[in-house]
């Protein structure tokens, strides 16, 4: 059983996101979406809204062999609790590479077991960022297209109230 994880902050899920978990389900026999539990990073979304926002986005993917988690300390580590061979990743611009070059060489350091998989962005999404999303909703912007449909309300709801 080939389990790939495809982890994240998630602050919020976007549409290149989903896109990212549905073609690592066509890759693995199991994708674990985890989301990151930093207390340093300041989050818009509690860790438990934003696993509840994967589980309606992907309910409404109908996508089947995906599992959310969330997890803390290194990566590399819970890879291994979970008997994961790989670490998915998506790449945007050549501006993603530096970081995530720099992580897929610690995490091999750390890991050796673990391979990190790069999926180039759909075109249409490379500009899209959980950042962005947060801006353009909380200046009152149009999100649609940017995040699935059955999360955007809560997206906008939460997002101007921030402000
Ligand atoms: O969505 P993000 O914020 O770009 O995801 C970053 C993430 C969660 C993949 C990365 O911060 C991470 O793996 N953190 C866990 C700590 C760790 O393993 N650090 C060592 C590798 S750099």
């Amino acid at each position: 059983m080939r389990v790939g994880i495809y982890p994240g902050s998630f602050d919020p899920v976007t549409l290149g996101h989903i896109d990212m978990i549905k073609r690592a389900c066509a890759m693995f026999d199991k994708v674990i979406v985890a989301v990151l539990i930093n207390a340093d990073k300041q989050a818009c979304f509690s860790i438990s809204e934003r696993m509840r926002f994967l589980e309606l986005a992907l309910k409404e993917a109908s996508i089947n062999n995906v599992e959310i988690d969330s997890f803390n300390g290194l990566l590399a580590d819970y890879a291994k609790r979970k008997n994961a061979c790989a670490v998915v990743r998506g790449l945007r611009a050549v501006s993603d590479f530096d970081y995530e070059f720099q992580m897929a060489l610690t995490n091999k350091r750390l890991n050796p077991d673990m391979e990190t998989v790069f999926f180039t962005s759909q075109s249409e999404y490379m500009y899209l960022s959980s950042g962005t999303v947060k801006q353009v909703a909380a200046l009152g912007g149009d999100i649609t297209g940017f995040v699935p449909e059955i999360i955007k309300q809560d997206i906008i709801n939460k997002s101007v109230n921030k402000n």
